[in-house]
């Protein structure tokens, strides 16, 4: 695992450590900003994916160019490490507002996986992100997949 491919994973441990003061100066609220922080981040995974969605499908007109500025979005997306805004104590077992279940704080090498197949996944949607709709088309499935897989084990369904 590249050092890029582990954001979450490095966030969490390095997050330990940030937790432990949150939790000693009973700082609960200061998990809000970052639960904001986190989620607005997921916010622009979406957007950028949605992009490439657009022109997969055929809503929108495939442009390379946009194409690859998308895919390479999200590609720094998933190498932005920020500790703070994955505490522990920052799931939705304690906190309003959250969809994080507390079981992403207890399997780091698991999360830790599904964040490198995140990176490779978006890695090479950018190879061929120049190639054309189909292409695009192709490598759809692994980066959706990369999201869901995650979502699936670690966020709660909506309300
Ligand atoms: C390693 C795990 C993981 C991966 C990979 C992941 N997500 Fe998430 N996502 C989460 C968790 C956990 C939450 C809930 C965060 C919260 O509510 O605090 C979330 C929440 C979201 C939300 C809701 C944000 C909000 O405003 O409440 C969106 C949208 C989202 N993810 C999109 C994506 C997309 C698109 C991808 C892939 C490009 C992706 N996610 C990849 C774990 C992941």
């Amino acid at each position: 695992m590249g050092r890029n491919r582990t954001w979450i994973a490095a966030a969490l441990v390095s997050a330990t450590a940030v937790g432990a003061v949150l939790a000693d100066s009973h700082a609960k609220s200061s998990f809000a900003a970052g639960i904001k922080a986190r989620q607005a981040h997921m916010q622009l995974y979406s957007f950028n994916l949605g992009v490439l969605g657009g022109m997969a499908k055929g809503d929108v007109e495939y442009n390379a160019e946009a194409a690859g500025l998308a895919a390479s979005n999200i590609v720094h997306l998933a190498s932005i490490h920020q500790p703070q805004a994955w505490a522990p104590g920052s799931d939705n077992s304690a906190n309003e507002g959250t969809r994080a279940l507390p079981a992403l704080w207890q399997n780091f090498p698991d999360v830790g996986q599904k964040s490198a197949e995140l990176f490779a996944a978006a890695e090479a949607m950018k190879a061929v992100a120049g190639d054309g709709q189909a292409a695009i088309g192709g490598a759809m499935g692994r980066l959706g997949g990369a999201c869901s897989a995650c979502h699936k084990a670690y966020r709660a369904p909506e309300n």
